[in-house]
């Protein structure tokens, strides 16, 4: 079955990944999108909140059941997709900010939330979460949400249909999780690299917790971690570790 062919919709609910969650548990294929008009307990990464208003984002949570050991890059894999059909839809370009952020200039639009079931050591099931701001004007937007958050319409000056922008969505997903299946680490890299806001050079700074580092950008390597030359050395920071990276200098 591919991504989008099987799709539960949904009034309301807390979290579209609890729910595909449950679902995926209950032994529902792969491929099966969970699709609800409004959360009441939706989750961004690092335990924050994702303001999920009734009929004005897209909430969705795709069911995957990978045979594979390392998931890092995943959301990576995802965020591209996701990039790709708000540019093939609605003619925007957006960016992506590592690990699982999609930026309109420097606001957020869109993010990633990847959680995973494990049996043992080994992966039984992956749940996509996938938030796309569409309609919230800049005023709907909580306070703590507004200086960072953008959406489809304030971007286009107009509103968007989410139903216009899914089909695209499904294909680009299954696109790029065939590619993870199939082991093209260097495909997904050399993708999210050319659509990240990030450049080789710039000077990142780098919240692990309570202290930070700071450094030249020089990529993404195969694991899907955000590499960086600091202090002399190289670095590569698992997405786990991370809080937060804000860019001190743009070079070029
Ligand atoms: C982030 O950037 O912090 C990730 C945001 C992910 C939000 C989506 S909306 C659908 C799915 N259900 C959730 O509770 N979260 C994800």
């Amino acid at each position: 079955m591919r991504i989008g062919d099987s799709i539960r919709m949904l009034e309301t609910c807390s979290s579209t990944n609890d729910i595909a969650n449950e679902l995926a548990l209950q032994g529902e294929p792969e491929g099966t999108v969970v699709l609800a008009e409004e959360q009441t307990k939706g989750r961004g990464t690092k335990g924050r909140d994702w303001f999920s208003p009734r009929g004005k984002g897209l909430y969705a949570s795709v069911i995957l059941r990978p045979l594979k050991r390392d998931m890092s890059l995943l959301p990576l894999a995802a965020g591209v997709a996701v990039r790709e059909a708000l540019l093939g839809v609605f003619g925007l370009f957006t960016r992506l900010r590592w690990p699982n952020d999609v930026l309109y200039g420097r606001e957020k639009i869109g993010g990633i939330l990847c959680e995973g079931s494990f049996l043992g050591n080994r992966v039984s099931h992956m749940i996509l979460g996938i938030g796309v701001n569409l309609n919230q004007t800049r005023r709907e937007f909580p306070r703590e949400f507004r200086k960072d958050a953008v959406s489809v319409r304030m971007a286009l000056g107009k509103t968007v249909s989410r139903d216009r922008l899914l089909p695209l969505l499904w294909d680009e997903l299954d696109i790029w999780y065939r590619e993870f299946l199939r082991g093209r680490e260097a495909r997904i890299v050399a993708a999210f690299e050319d659509r990240s806001v990030f450049s080789p050079g710039d000077t990142l700074e780098v919240s692990l917790g309570e202290r930070a580092i700071t450094g030249a950008y020089s990529g993404i390597d195969e694991r899907g971690r955000l590499v960086l030359q600091s202090g002399g050395r190289t670095r590569a920071l698992l997405a786990a570790e991370v809080s937060g990276v804000k860019i001190l200098h743009k070079e070029g």
